[in-house]
């Protein structure tokens, strides 16, 4: 590569910011989508963004399944330029159903906008996923929204945060007026008020205009009294930004707002641009870092199939580490060291798809006919290079799966083994239950529809699944299986694809009761992602 290239690379990926939003079902995060796309310029026409079931939009409706649950349950990418940035928007999968393809999108990723409902600040779904960016050090934005509509004190969603996952909040804007009384925001750093007005009409879209101070102390009284006043105690309690404490994962820069009507939604933009992380140099198994502008590496982070009813099809959602990529390239499978062919490279969002020539660090190539291709492999050019391997996370959902008809025995263990390597869903067996009934393990229970259907669609082997009471996963050892053996409502299973021994207990008081009794016993928590 010429030198020139090597600072073309580099500049581009300067260009890039490659987030996710990470949320609970409902705090507005197709909403959220929706009106970031609206300030951006559209790169590759990808059509409008997703939304939900009925609603404007692209339902990526690829499979029978999410077409009747009107939920997109694959990762889509929106690409848009902004500014002098090209955005890339990983979509984590979530409406309740949760799935580790929820989770490895986080590994594709350089921030995470954390979307709070102000009127219920932290919930479960977002703290899993917290847990994902902290442990893999994924600097976090915060944006409260639904500021429109009545909540819970700014001040009081800030210490919330503090407290619940010691995250210390730096606001960058602040609400006048409280929740469901939303006058406008004030820049944190400079004071500048904006104020925001529904536009007449009926229409949704709230109107942006810059007022002065003393203005807005008059025409918003008593709302701008009190922002100045929390304004000062957050001055007091030095919440000011710190770029080293938001990048090394323990602050986040908080911003409030609306997706709805469209508040404070550019003012995210802009943050994300000036404020969250260009791709980096990642470091590969060995520890090595390979910079950005080294030649192409690409992480496989989540692989599909069935995308296209008419061609069963497999693509592999790929993250370009370093390096240009160019369609047609022929990249080495680090793995297997096979060659890959990339003429069919493409972008996706819902069903549209539209080709890729070329793409930098921060950028998904989708890669189409990827059969042997895994989520955790890297490819590469030239220059060797092994990314570690995505983990598994802990299962909480467990289910025995028997093939349902006589005959389809071979198709059964097939297409069970296939999902297993394609990472849908973990597989876990013991000598008990033996090879006819393995137990299907997944962190969300979606995952068990998707296995279900594609055994059957795919495989042609329709199947039964018991679901099994277990919820809490531990890692033990061979001695620790001996001793559990031989106790009630915990089963020791081991996960095909690591050979790890897995202690599956029905509550945690179960497994609590058990530690007490055996504390000699190796009962280790699975990783959140590090
Ligand atoms: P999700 O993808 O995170 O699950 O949330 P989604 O965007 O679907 O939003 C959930 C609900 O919250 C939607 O209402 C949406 O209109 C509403 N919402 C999102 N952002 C805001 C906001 O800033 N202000 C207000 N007031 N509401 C917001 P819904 O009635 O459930 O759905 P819909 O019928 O409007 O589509």
């Amino acid at each position: 590569m010429s030198a020139t290239s090597h600072g073309a690379v580099a500049g581009e990926a300067g260009r890039r910011r490659t987030f996710a939003v990470i949320s609970h079902p409902d705090a507005g995060k197709s909403t959220l989508t929706e009106a970031l796309a609206l300030h951006a310029e559209v790169i590759d026409e990808a059509g409008a963004v997703h939304g939900k079931a009925g609603r404007r939009g692209v339902t990526s409706d690829w499979m029978e399944m999410e077409r009747k649950r009107g939920i997109s349950i694959t990762s889509a990418v929106l690409k848009f330029a902004y500014r002098d940035s090209v955005i890339n928007l990983l979509d984590t999968p979530g409406h309740g159903d949760f799935s580790e393809d929820t989770y490895r999108v986080l590994a594709a990723v350089d921030a995470a906008v954390m979307l709070l409902d102000a009127a219920k600040g932290l919930e479960p779904q977002t703290l899993k996923l917290f847990d994902v960016c902290r442990s893999r050090r994924i600097p976090v934005l915060t944006f409260v929204n639904k500021w429109d509509r009545p909540g819970r004190e700014a001040l009081e969603l800030l210490d919330e945060v503090e407290q619940t996952i010691g995250l210390r909040p730096m606001p960058v804007t602040w609400p006048v007026g409280v929740a469901g009384e939303l006058r406008g925001l004030v820049e944190c750093a400079t004071g500048e008020f904006t104020r925001f007005r529904r536009t007449a009409g009926g229409a949704t879209r709230a109107e942006a205009e810059i007022v002065p101070a003393e203005r807005a102390a008059v025409e918003e009284a008593p709302h701008w009294a009190n922002a100045q006043d929390e304004l000062a105690l957050l001055d007091e309690i030095g919440a000011k930004y710190d770029e080293a404490a938001f990048l090394a994962g323990v602050a986040t820069p908080v911003l409030f707002g609306a997706a709805l009507p469209n508040v404070g939604v550019a003012r995210l933009l802009d943050a994300l641009v000036e404020l969250a992380p260009s791709p980096a140099e990642r470091t590969d198994v060995d520890g090595r870092p390979r910079a950005v502008d080294a030649p192409f590496s690409g992480l496989v982070f989540k692989v599909q199939a069935g995308m296209d009813p008419s061609h069963r099809d497999r693509m592999a959602f790929m993250r370009v580490c370093s390096g240009r990529f160019e369609r047609g390239m022929v990249l080495t499978h680090a793995g297997t060291g096979k060659p890959f062919a990339t003429k069919y490279a493409q972008s996706v969002f819902g069903q549209q798809r539209t080709t890729i020539e070329e793409a930098f660090p921060g950028d998904i190539v989708g890669l189409v006919n990827a059969g042997a291709l895994r989520p955790g492999d890297t490819l590469y050019a030239e220059d060797p290079v092994e990314y570690p391997p995505i983990p598994s996370f802990a299962p909480e959902h467990f289910a025995v799966v028997r093939c349902a008809e006589a005959g389809k025995h071979k198709q059964f263990r097939r297409g069970i083994s296939q999902l297993d390597s394609e990472g849908v869903i973990q597989v876990l067996r013991s000598d008990l239950r033996g090879d006819q009934a393995p137990v299907l393990a997944a962190v969300g229970p979606l995952q068990f529809e998707v296995a279900t259907h594609r055994l059957e669609s795919e495989f042609r082997a329709p199947v039964t699944l018991e679901p099994l009471g277990y919820s809490v996963t531990r890692r033990t050892d061979a001695a620790g299986a001996e001793v559990l053996d031989r106790q009630s409502e915990v089963e020791v299973l081991t996960r095909n694809a690591d050979g790890a021994l897995l202690a599956v207990f029905g509550s945690k008081w179960r497994l609590e009761t058990i530690r007490r009794r055996y504390p000699e016993i190796v009962l280790e928590a699975l990783p959140a992602g590090s």
